[in-house]
């Protein structure tokens, strides 16, 4: 790892050159969105307030970004109650650095702050493929329904695509938290 410079970028705090070298990690490994698309999911990931960490764990190789993660403060409601988590998405490497450590450094990178205190718990979701790589790191999968009570326009085929998980999997860190059981609320569209 010595040889990517590490940064956490706070949410409301990146600049263009921030902007341009994470969304083109992240075109690069999902192509399926334009640069746009990420760049507006930035902007509105700015808009998060509030006092727990948002942002961007990223290693880079001069300004381009090689392994990043897009982490923010979620409320949700579960059947005992309101609990505010770490949402944890976007983690990627770039393809040709692969298998060296640089997922999971920037996933522990992410982590750290459970570690430390200012998140109890990181909920995301995952492939089956990719789900190994997270058990590795001290995640465990869960098997709740999950809904998202503020569906925003039922009548956009792609945001109730995108209401609940759509991959295989939904994991938490740290794999011993005392997760509930039953229905959980996302209180706002999948990440
Ligand atoms: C998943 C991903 C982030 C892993 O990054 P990486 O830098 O290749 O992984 P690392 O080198 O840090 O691997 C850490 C450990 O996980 C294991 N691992 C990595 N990818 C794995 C996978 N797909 N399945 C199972 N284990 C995996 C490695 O073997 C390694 O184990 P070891 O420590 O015992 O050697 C990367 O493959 C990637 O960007 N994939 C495409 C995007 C993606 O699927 N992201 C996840 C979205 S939830």
């Amino acid at each position: 790892m010595k040889d990517y410079d590490y940064s956490f970028i706070p949410a409301d705090a990146y600049t263009d050159a921030d902007r341009d070298a994470i969304t083109g990690l992240w075109l690069s490994v999902w192509p399926d969105h334009s640069r746009e698309y990420y760049g507006e999911k930035m902007a509105r990931t700015a808009e998060i307030s509030g006092e727990l960490p948002a942002g961007y764990p990223v290693f880079r190789v001069k300004d381009a970004a090689v392994a990043a993660a897009l982490i923010f403060p979620r409320e949700i409601r579960t059947p005992r109650g309101s609990l505010t988590l770490m949402a944890l998405s976007g983690v990627c490497v770039r393809s040709d650095l692969r298998g060296q450590g640089l997922g999971a450094g920037v996933v522990r990178k992410a982590f750290s702050f459970v570690g430390q205190g200012l998140y109890r718990v990181s909920l995301f979701q995952t492939s089956y493929r990719v789900a190994p790589f997270y058990e590795s790191l001290g995640c465990r999968r869960v098997d709740n329904p999950f809904i998202n009570s503020l569906t925003p326009d039922k009548a956009d085929p792609e945001a109730l695509r995108r209401s609940v998980f759509w991959d295989d999997v939904v994991m938490i860190y740290p794999a011993g938290f005392d997760w509930p059981a039953g229905q959980i609320d996302l209180c706002g569209p999948a990440y």
